[in-house]
């Protein structure tokens, strides 16, 4: 699918007009402060690249998911960090709402290359909703339409849709082509050996891309609360480990299908609970009343160099254990050294989600160190799933 991106205009496209840009700053933010601003960083080739061809640059976002206005969920830190982090010729203010006559005037000051982040989309419900009547507000005050929140992308909102929809011109933001490029590349023919990692709690949101990327792949690895349903389903004893029952059905079908390409861990580090301060190292069955939080030291050093010697494509989803607690932090901890490893060795490697992306920082492996971070961890599941995402589809006009 070859979207249209800002780049295939000539510059004097966007001088004067006032461009719409969704973006994701759904960011962690705590007394006022800007935490990982990854998501906020990305952005910035589509903004400066917009603002130094005279565009007026109207960005929009949701913050955290609030019922209606509520000053925890406020962009205005944003606002500020934006400002802090953008061209220091550039100017960045910020409008209290994101549709009515406060946007309207604050628009109506700007001048060229002038930046104006709007209010939280979602202290309206309406933009959950796709409302008609609030699509044509928000697009109202604009002339071009922009979708640089590839994250977002799965939810078919005012902001990433129905808006979308009343534009002539809808573009993709460079984040946002960046992300369906690579992730198209592991969808359709990524290069070999391909390899996935997959950990975390939830079966249920990765069934769909596994499906997808089970036949493709050369290695599937499991860790994290996930391999404890796939043990179970083999016959192994997991204690009181956390099960899937629900996806059970699903994990013994996959193992039939692929058994020889899935990896699972072969020991474990077990205790009572997460909080119990004597830890144990299980090989094989866990006992009755305990519980596994990280893979082994065997299956660590198995996991380590499969991802390790990959040359292909690498695709990481999902801590390896309960990764924020330090006694269970091993696996993940040697599972980013080992996709950061991969990488230096020409490797192409992926992470998705913010959880793993935090997991990689905890671990010292920074972005420069991956060929690419997804900024969303459910809309990359399921733009590999193959499901239909409605802000990707509306580029090209549907
Ligand atoms: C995310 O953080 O996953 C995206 O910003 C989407 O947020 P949502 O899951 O609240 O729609
Ligand atoms: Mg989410």
């Amino acid at each position: 699918m070859a979207l249209k991106t800002l780049s295939d205009f000539e510059d004097g496209k966007f001088d004067g007009k006032r461009v719409l840009v969704r973006v994701d700053f759904n960011v962690s933010v705590s007394n006022g402060h800007v935490g990982e601003d990854y998501r906020i960083r990305m952005s910035i080739p589509t903004v400066e690249y917009l603002a130094k061809r005279g565009a007026k640059v109207i960005l929009a976002s949701h913050l955290g998911r609030p019922d209606g206005p509520d000053s925890d969920y406020t962009l205005a830190p944003v606002a500020k960090h934006l400002a802090g982090i953008v061209d220091r010729l550039m100017a960045v203010r910020f409008a209290g709402d994101c549709v009515g006559p406060a946007v309207e005037t604050e628009v109506s000051k700007m001048n060229r290359g002038d930046i104006l982040l709007l209010e939280n989309l979602r202290f309206h419900k309406e933009e959950e909703a796709n409302d008609s009547e609030f699509c044509k507000q928000l697009a109202s005050v604009a002339d071009i339409y922009v979708n640089d929140a590839f994250s977002t992308s799965h939810r078919r909102h005012a902001s990433t849709y129905g808006a979308a929809r009343l534009f002539d011109t809808r573009l993709a933001g460079f984040n946002l082509r960046k992300e369906v490029e690579y992730l198209s590349m592991m969808r359709e023919s990524p290069p070999k050996p391909f390899k996935v990692v997959v950990g975390g709690v939830k079966i249920k949101d990765k069934i769909g891309a596994l499906e997808h990327l089970l036949p493709k792949a050369d290695k599937v690895i499991i860790g994290g609360a996930a391999a404890y349903t796939f043990l179970k389903a083999k016959g192994v004893k997991t204690g009181k480990s956390l099960i899937d029952h629900e996806h059970l059905p699903w994990v013994t079908k996959a193992l039939d299908a692929y058994g020889d390409k899935i990896m699972l861990p072969t020991d474990h580090v077990a205790a009572v609970s997460p909080a119990d301060t004597s830890i144990s190292m299980v090989k094989g069955d866990i006992q009755d009343g305990m519980a596994g939080f990280d893979i082994g030291s065997e299956t660590i050093e198995r996991y380590s160099a499969e991802v390790a010697g990959t040359s292909g494509m690498i695709f990481w989803n999902g801590p390896m254990g309960m990764f924020e607690v330090r006694a269970f932090a091993n696996g993940t901890v040697n599972i980013a050294k080992s996709m950061a490893l991969a990488y230096w060795r020409g490797a192409r490697t992926l992470v998705g989600g913010g959880d793993t992306l935090e997991a990689m920082k905890k671990s010292g492996v920074n972005e420069s160190e991956v060929s690419h971070v997804s900024t969303g961890g459910g809309a990359s599941l399921r733009y590999l799933a193959g499901d239909d995402m409605p802000g990707v589809s509306v580029l090209n006009g549907n």
